[in-house]
């Protein structure tokens, strides 16, 4: 093909990084845009020289010309669009997370199968610099055997705000928003294992306040007071893996703390790392205890990281390369989270 054409479902926030992604690769052309918020979409368009609009994304999939679609619309939407865009033989990139229950997941999976169109996670934090560091020092066999992971993904007072805190649409709060990414970048540091069981938390004790204060990032109060808020606002989650290796999360919208902060670590018994905010190891030498610290910074970067995805879904598309963030990994993450809000609710360990 001379140019991959490519259409973008839903022109909310992270759309910019989706079309900033694909306007950096000079194979392909954003031929369409579709939400369901014309005036949004006119916007987005315009900026970007979209030429085609469409408010709904099974009007798009039959009048646009597209090879391919980016999914960046709310999560209750991302199986319907998936499922309606591969059966119209498009490829697929759809943000995190997958979907809302497992079954959804499955259903992408198989129909993603059946028609042979590819279906890629927008897991994004696996083409970080430090993600990458760490995999290289892994396969070199520096960490020894991983047996344990956690991070901590917690905001002071970060409800993003909307449609988000309404479980209906968001299918939970952070733990399915925020904790998706950090169960994800684990699992796929540790190579993947299959979990064996799953405990969660949930706490619904802060709800979405309303401050005199916000920080960068955190929604304006009046969209706070507006939306439905029946999300968590806090979730913990442990998670047993097969091969032995257990991870622990904890992720807010809402807590009482210093913050926001983030720190993911893994434990190895050879060595251990800090992958935020940037890459530390923790090791052994001559007996004694040692820290190394890389002469080059190796953090997450959002907006390198969206191009290296973006070009790598280019790159499946086009050259056939075999996909980083394949569908299956994308249902076992919504498999653990399901189980996670499961365990939550009942108060029981879920086991596989
Ligand atoms: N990878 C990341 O780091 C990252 C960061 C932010 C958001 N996200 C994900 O991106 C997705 C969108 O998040 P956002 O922050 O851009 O939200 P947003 O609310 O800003 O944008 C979503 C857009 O989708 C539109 N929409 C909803 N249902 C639709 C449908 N059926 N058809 C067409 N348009 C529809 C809405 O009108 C809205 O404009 C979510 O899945 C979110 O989790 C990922």
């Amino acid at each position: 093909m001379d140019k991959l054409r490519v259409g973008i479902i839903g022109t909310g926030g992270i759309s910019a990084s989706h079309i900033d992604g694909y306007q950096q690769c000079k194979n392909v052309e954003i031929v369409s845009g579709c939400d369901i918020d014309a005036e949004k979409l006119d916007a987005v368009c315009k900026k970007n020289n979209i030429p085609e609009q469409y408010t709904d994304h099974r009007e798009l999939l039959v009048k646009s010309d597209v090879d391919a679609v980016s999914i960046c619309t709310s999560h209750e939407s991302h199986a319907e669009i998936a499922i309606n865009a591969l059966k119209a033989g498009k490829h697929v990139l759809s943000e995190k997370p997958m979907a809302i229950t497992s079954m959804q997941a499955q259903q992408m999976l198989d129909v993603s199968k059946e028609t042979g169109k590819l279906l890629m996670l927008g897991f994004v934090r696996r083409f970080g610099d430090d993600a990458e560091l760490i995999l290289d020092c892994k396969e070199r066999g520096m960490f020894g055997d991983i047996y344990y992971a956690k991070a901590s993904y917690l905001r002071r007072y970060g409800f993003p705000g909307g449609w988000f805190g309404n479980k209906a649409r968001s299918g939970g709060g952070p733990l399915i928003d925020l904790g998706v990414h950090c169960i994800d970048l684990c699992r796929y540091l540790m190579g993947n294992p299959k979990p064996i069981s799953v405990s969660g938390t949930t706490s619904y004790k802060l709800g979405k306040p309303v401050l005199k204060d916000t920080y960068v990032g955190d929604a304006p109060n009046e969209k706070r007071k507006a939306d439905i808020f029946d999300v968590e606002d806090m979730a913990t989650l442990y998670v047993r893996y097969d091969n032995g290796a257990v991870f622990y999360l904890d992720t807010s919208f809402c807590l009482n703390i210093k913050g926001p902060t983030g720190r993911i670590e893994l434990f190895g018994d050879k060595a251990g790392a800090k992958i935020e905010p940037e890459v530390e190891f923790y090791t052994t030498m001559a007996d004694r205890m040692v820290d190394i610290i890389p002469v080059k910074k190796a953090q997450f970067d959002f907006r390198g990281c969206f191009r290296r995805e973006i070009k790598h879904f280019v790159d499946c598309v086009t050259l056939g390369i075999p996909c980083r963030n394949p569908a299956e990994d994308g249902l076992m993450v919504t498999k653990i989270i399901e189980a996670g809000y499961k365990s939550a609710e009942t108060g029981r360990e879920i086991i596989f």
